[in-house]
């Protein structure tokens, strides 16, 4: 049987932090509000100029690193991403001109906010199909660039950032399930309207930017979140108490708790990120995990549970013994 087993893990976020307290005085909003209602304090956003590769470009160096590996090693790129550089080529094979890779398949995933759990379902397959030995997965977002500044119910969620992460293909467990979902009849929920074949209205505002009927989605996420923990255990066959650590998207820490609190977990046994990095879509699992495993949190042999919630909708987890 062959695995898929994490073998290296990087982070890259912006250097300018935003902090709820800067966000006053941007909107009508107060960092109370803000912490009380998500968990969030600050955020990390791109400079002007800096794209989404460019992030991916330094969170997967330092997955490769950690790795013990060389960019010669990967044999296939996957980003999953929301906020792409260009509309072609994709930032995977951006990223892979970056990288000084040629040849093996590059190409990105577009999920929203469970985008790395996708990707990380597609390499998975690849490596256990013999497709690919050692592939680089990485979730990397400039959601600053979608967001309507002057809207306080959208504007104070989101952050950049990019984190990666090198799979090897193993006979020692690694990924023992993922599972991925999508509802599209929810689309209009969550969704930036406007785009390359729908065009943009008059007043770009309308429809290039993130839109959210907040209070919806956050139902939707609790109930959905919690059906994908059950489904994860039992293919499995796992006991809620056989998780060890819980590695969530972040969007919200309210969200985070039901999900907490559904799988019998305290929160020492949670890794939480929101609060630094705010929702950054795709990247968030990714470099939640590699917060946890580079403090020494983490150990190898431990049972990881990833799961995610997003645009579309999409929803899925992944199961893994680091
Ligand atoms: N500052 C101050 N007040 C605000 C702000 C703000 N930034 N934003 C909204 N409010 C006000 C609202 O206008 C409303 O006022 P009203 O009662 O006078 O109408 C009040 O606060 C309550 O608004 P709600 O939307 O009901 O607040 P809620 O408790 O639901 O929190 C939030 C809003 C944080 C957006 C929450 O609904 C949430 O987290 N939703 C889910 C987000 C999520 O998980 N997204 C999923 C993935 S994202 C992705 O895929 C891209």
């Amino acid at each position: 049987m062959i695995y898929s087993r994490i073998v290296g893990t990087g982070t890259y976020l912006p250097e300018k932090v935003l902090t709820n307290h800067d966000l006053e005085a941007m909107v009508d909003t107060t960092d109370q509000w803000i912490r009380e209602r998500t968990g969030i304090s600050k955020r990390h956003i791109a400079a002007d100029g800096e794209t989404t590769c460019d992030l991916a470009e330094k969170a997967s160096r330092r997955a490769i690193e950690a790795a013990g590996k060389s960019v010669s090693d990967i044999d296939l790129i996957v980003v999953a991403t929301t906020t792409p550089d260009q509309v072609f080529p994709s930032t995977a094979c951006l990223l892979q001109s970056r990288l000084d890779i040629h040849g093996p398949a590059a190409f990105d995933v577009q999920a929203v906010c469970t985008g790395f759990i996708y990707a990380m379902g597609v390499t998975d397959s690849l490596i256990k199909s013999g497709s690919a030995r050692c592939a680089l997965v990485v979730g990397a977002e400039t959601f600053s660039r979608i967001l309507n500044w002057q809207d306080r119910t959208t504007c104070v969620l989101f952050g950049d950032g990019a984190g990666a992460v090198v799979l090897e293909a193993s006979e020692e467990p690694g990924i023992r399930s993922t599972h991925m979902h999508a509802d599209g009849a929810y689309a209009g929920l969550l969704q930036v309207s406007g785009g390359v074949s729908n065009g943009y209205d008059e007043l770009r505002e309308a429809t290039a930017f993130v839109e959210m009927r907040g209070a919806e989605v956050f139902k939707m996420a609790v109930n959905t979140l919690g059906r994908i923990v059950d489904e994860t255990l039992a293919y499995n066959d796992l006991e809620k108490s056989d998780i060890d650590w819980l590695i969530p998207h972040q969007a919200n820490i309210r969200i985070i708790h039901a999900t907490a609190r559904k799988l019998r977990m305290s929160m020492d046994q949670v890794v939480v990120t929101v609060g630094e990095h705010g929702n950054t879509s795709s990247a968030s699992v990714p470099m939640a995990l590699d917060t946890a495993v580079r403090d020494g949190r983490i150990k190898r042999g431990e049972t990881l549970l990833m799961e995610a919630f997003g645009g579309g909708f999409t929803w899925g987890s992944v199961l893994a013994t680091y």
